[in-house]
């Protein structure tokens, strides 16, 4: 089946909206080539739309974003330490609301290295970095939950609270188990700090335990998430698939960004699984305020989540075209990586526009 795909497309600050514009022209081509037919639209929520209006995403702006099938977001953020942006008024009016507001539950962060990228870890090869990352994106210490007594003065208090619930560790490890399920080696690792965190670990832990036994064809494994971290370097070929909460789920993708080529390449969702609001999918990289204008910025990383988008947005629409369409972007791209050997991923010397290129003469 296929239809038309509604793409909401927030380009942001710096070099967002560059490599958006290239991963579109890809989407172009593989669309055309593919038979996949799809609309979009552009929104100009942002940093730089904060401090030119005033405005920067209300509850009317959500309401019109469900509308669409699946966001495109490049990057939001303005230069580090501005004032007028201080108390992550932009991440948290922006990203953060959009996560929750479309209860994107899910963060998908593949952690894949890719032909003729430079991985930093000794005698390891794609055969070794290639797994995925799911980590639960509503709750955990991300909730918000918190506050100070006597700020500012010599007896200061804060406390920021981790919040698990049975619901939200479970459908994110039920998601977990079926993509683990759909993947060759059919291995799940959950990953958390249950000798320390003895409640929010401990709901987590047996929801695993128990959901694991609907899975008899999953193999299971637990680490603690600082062992989970010596792993990842000294061992990385034991993850397939990752189960992890949210503010631990933060840090290890960075360092599976890290091991796989850098924030060149990270590629991530935001994921309502469901299909009952629209999913986002963002390269992991920011604004990067010291290069936006110049044509320096590597798009592969927005192109592969746009790839992702495609494919994941088909599946929960039925529509094999988009799919199709969403697997041609990502075997492209695996096409051009080859080209780096040798270079920086981020400092390539090729352009934006021109590696845009390579992706398209290579669909
Ligand atoms: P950053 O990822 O923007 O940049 C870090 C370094 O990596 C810089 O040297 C930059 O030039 C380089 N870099 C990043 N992406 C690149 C690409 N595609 N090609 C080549 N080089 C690339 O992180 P930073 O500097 O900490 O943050 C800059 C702004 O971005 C801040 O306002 C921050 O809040 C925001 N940010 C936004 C995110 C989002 O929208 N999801 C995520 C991370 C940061
Ligand atoms: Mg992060």
């Amino acid at each position: 089946m296929s239809s038309t795909l509604r793409l909401a497309v927030i380009g942001g600050d710096g070099i967002g909206p560059e490599v958006v514009a290239t991963a579109l022209d890809v989407l172009e081509s593989a669309a055309t080539a593919t038979g996949c037919q799809y609309e979009k639209t552009s929104f100009p929520f942002s940093a730089a739309h904060f401090l030119e209006t005033g405005h920067i995403l209300d509850d009317a702006d959500v309401a019109e974003l469900r509308k669409f099938d699946a966001i495109l977001l490049g990057a939001v953020g303005g230069l580090p330490n501005d004032p007028r942006l201080a108390g992550g008024v932009i991440e948290k009016g922006i990203l953060l609301k959009l996560r929750f507001e479309l209860d994107q539950y899910i963060n998908l962060r593949p952690v894949s290295l890719y032909p003729g990228i430079e991985t930093p870890l000794a005698n390891k090869t794609s055969a070794d970095i290639n797994f995925v990352c799911v980590r639960e994106n509503t709750e955990d210490l991300y909730c918000g939950i918190g506050g100070f007594v006597r700020k500012g003065t010599p007896h200061e208090v804060s406390n920021q609270t981790m919040v698990a619930t049975r619901f939200g560790a479970e459908r994110c490890i039920r998601y977990a188990f079926e993509l683990a399920k759909t993947r060759e080696r059919k291995h799940l690792t959950l990953v958390h700090k249950t000798n320390v965190l003895t409640f929010a670990g401990d709901t987590w832990y047996r929801a695993f335990q128990e959901v694991a036994e609907e899975y008899p064809e999953v193999t299971t494994d637990y680490h603690h998430v600082d062992a989970c971290c010596m792993f990842m370097v000294s061992r990385p070929e034991v993850y397939d698939v990752i189960v992890v909460p949210n503010m631990f789920g933060d840090i290890i993708t960075d360092l599976g960004a890290a091991i796989a080529g850098g924030m060149g390449i990270a590629s991530s969702g935001n994921l309502n699984p469901d299909g009952a609001a629209p999913s986002m999918f963002e390269p992991v990289h920011g604004s990067a305020p010291d290069i936006a204008g110049k044509n320096l910025a590597n798009p592969i990383a927005t192109i592969d989540s746009l790839g992702l988008l495609m494919r994941e947005t088909g599946r929960i629409q039925g529509d094999t075209a988009a799919v199709t369409c969403g697997e041609q972007i990502g075997v492209a791209v695996k096409k051009v990586t080859p080209q780096f050997a040798g270079k920086s991923l981020d400092r390539s010397g090729f352009g934006t526009d021109a590696i845009g290129k390579m992706v398209i003469d290579s669909l």
